[in-house]
């Protein structure tokens, strides 16, 4: 029987659809993605609702949340949500984010990193310095926001402070908020840049070679690396 135009589709989509292979390596588990997506879209969702209360230029992005007041209402709780599911994701990462000597001697060698000569470098662990240098930013970013925005909470708590304490936190509320977008900006940029990260937080598994050239040192501790000596 000739295949129709649609299996013909189907199978051409699966030829270019990377296929999982018994020695891919699990990066991360349904859990801990799910957690991270919920995060992300609190994140943007933060972002918005953020932006339009910040600058009445933004004000129209209150229509995506039901108008100004529900947008006031909703805020603070989607805050909330982030909080509480990033520090889930916190526990489960804060070991694999610490600073060891190979990590500052592959800050030094930077120029190498962008070119590409991972010859010239040490191997890295389960993340890069960058990585995780820019996860401690996220974790001040988030004590910051969630202090200041409890103190800026209206409604349940701005009777407890002074004006000047809530003067003082809407300003750190709003600048902690700046960097936390730049560096998220820089978070999705660089998981972009290195192909393959991105399929690691959607469907959990990486090749081989992903780990051998991105993070060789987690790939031998994986102990599949026997397999390639
Ligand atoms: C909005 C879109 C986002 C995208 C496309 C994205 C993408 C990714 C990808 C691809 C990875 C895997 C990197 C790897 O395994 O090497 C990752 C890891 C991670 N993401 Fe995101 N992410 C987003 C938002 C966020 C947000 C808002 C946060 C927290 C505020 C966050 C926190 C993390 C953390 C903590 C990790 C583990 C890496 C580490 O511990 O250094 N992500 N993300």
């Amino acid at each position: 029987m000739k295949p129709t135009k649609a299996t013909k589709k189907r199978h051409a989509a699966n030829r270019r659809r990377p296929q999982r292979n018994t020695r891919d390596l699990v990066r991360y588990t349904a859990g801990t993605r799910i957690n991270h997506w919920i995060v992300a879209i609190s994140f943007v969702l933060l972002a918005l609702s953020g932006l339009a209360l910040f600058h009445p230029a933004l004000f129209w992005l209150t229509n995506l949340f039901g108008g100004g007041p529900w947008t006031r209402i909703l805020h603070p709780f989607i805050g909330c949500v982030m909080a509480a599911t990033f520090y889930l994701l916190c526990v489960k990462f804060w070991r694999d984010n610490y600073m060891q000597q190979r990590d500052w001697i592959w800050l030094r060698k930077i120029n190498d990193v962008v070119g590409n000569r991972e010859e010239n470098l040490p191997d890295v662990g389960r993340y890069n310095a960058g990585q995780k240098l820019l996860f401690f930013t996220l974790v001040v970013c988030l004590i910051a926001l969630l202090l200041s925005g409890i103190a800026i909470w209206r409604v349940y708590f701005s009777g407890f402070f002074s004006v000047g304490v809530i003067r003082a936190a809407a300003l750190l509320h709003a600048f902690f908020a700046f960097v936390l977008i730049c560096a998220i900006i820089v978070h999705i940029y660089a998981g972009i840049w290195v192909k393959g990260s991105v399929r690691a937080m959607t469907r959990g598994w990486v090749s081989p070679g992903w780990a051998w050239k991105h993070h060789r040192a987690w790939f031998r501790e994986t102990g599949k690396g026997m397999h390639s000596k």
